[in-house]
């Protein structure tokens, strides 16, 4: 039986910050990927609400640094994989959480001129993070990448239709980039996450209503959280998962298995 195996590991995880005290799903993740041992990298664009993080990550003892880096932007990426590998001389995870509601409407309605920066942001980031993490990934034999896309990548329904194609582009980028680099001993898996609440969605001043709908909407009735979607990315990033690649991980309370009938899924919108 595996360890989890991430002692020492280089973990770099994208979007790691978030807005105050609130916990995202990077946050998250970098909080508990730190709890077993990774020294963790956190990108993000707004390196202040990094820092918080790696406050929280230090009170428990836990290794990190904070990396500001536009992932939307080559060089950007290029600098943040260079920086990190000439601190701790390795990357061995990836966790590619950076995303945005981006632009809303439908096909007449979105702005396309909007549409083709969000894309960057929602997709291109992950391709430009995996150029440069690959080739540090291929010096000691393996890695693991971890692509956040939502259950909206998975069906219809959304009225945005960007945050749709866009999360939809993730899994199946995440499939091709495990077809690609299994041999090199580089897993590739997605996180499809449900409507958890987290800062991304609580800044905008979510109706209660609302909010108790999007819970009552889920097979199990409970609302996620960005530690639901963390624990997540420590299993697949770790060697108990060591046997998984090319899977969409759907971390919904049941969302893409049905609808609990008690309210509308389209009522259950997220941004
Ligand atoms: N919250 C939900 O209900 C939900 C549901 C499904 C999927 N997701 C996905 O989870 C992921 C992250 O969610 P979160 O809750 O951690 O979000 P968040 O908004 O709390 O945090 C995202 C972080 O990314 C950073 N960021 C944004 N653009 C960046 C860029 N270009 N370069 C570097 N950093 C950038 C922000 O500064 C922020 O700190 C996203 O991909 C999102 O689409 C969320």
């Amino acid at each position: 039986m595996p360890e989890m195996g991430l002692k020492g590991k280089v973990a770099i995880v994208t979007g790691a910050g978030s807005r105050g005290d609130g916990i995202g799903n990077g946050r998250a993740a970098a909080i508990l990927l730190a709890r077993e041992g990774a020294k963790v990298a956190l990108i993000d664009a707004t390196p202040a609400w990094a820092e918080a993080t790696k406050a929280m990550i230090e009170k428990e003892g836990g290794a990190s640094m904070v990396v500001s880096a536009d992932v939307a932007d080559q060089a950007s990426c290029a600098a943040a994989v260079k920086s990190i590998v000439g601190a701790w001389g390795r990357v061995d995870v990836l966790v590619n959480n950076v995303g945005i509601g981006g632009p809303m409407g439908n096909a007449v309605d979105v702005d396309p001129t909007a549409w083709d920066a969000a894309m960057r942001i929602n997709v291109t980031s992950m391709m430009l993070m995996a150029k440069y993490a690959i080739p540090e990934m291929r010096k000691q034999g393996g890695g693991a990448i971890i692509n956040i896309s939502s259950i909206d990548g998975l069906r219809g329904g959304n009225p945005s239709l960007f945050y749709s194609a866009s999360k939809g582009a993730v899994v199946n980028m995440t499939r091709s980039m495990a077809a690609h680099h299994g041999p090199e001993g580089i897993r590739v898996n997605c996180i499809a996450p449900g409507y958890v609440y987290t800062p991304m969605v609580s800044v905008h001043g979510m109706e209660p209503e609302l909010r108790d709908a999007r819970r009552k909407n889920t097979l199990l009735q409970v609302e996620g959280t960005g530690w639901d979607i963390g624990n997540g990315v420590v299993y697949l990033a770790s060697e108990q998962s060591r046997w998984v690649t090319g899977i969409i991980l759907s971390i919904d309370a049941g969302s893409m298995a049905g609808t609990s009938g008690n309210v509308s899924p389209l009522k259950a919108f997220d941004h």
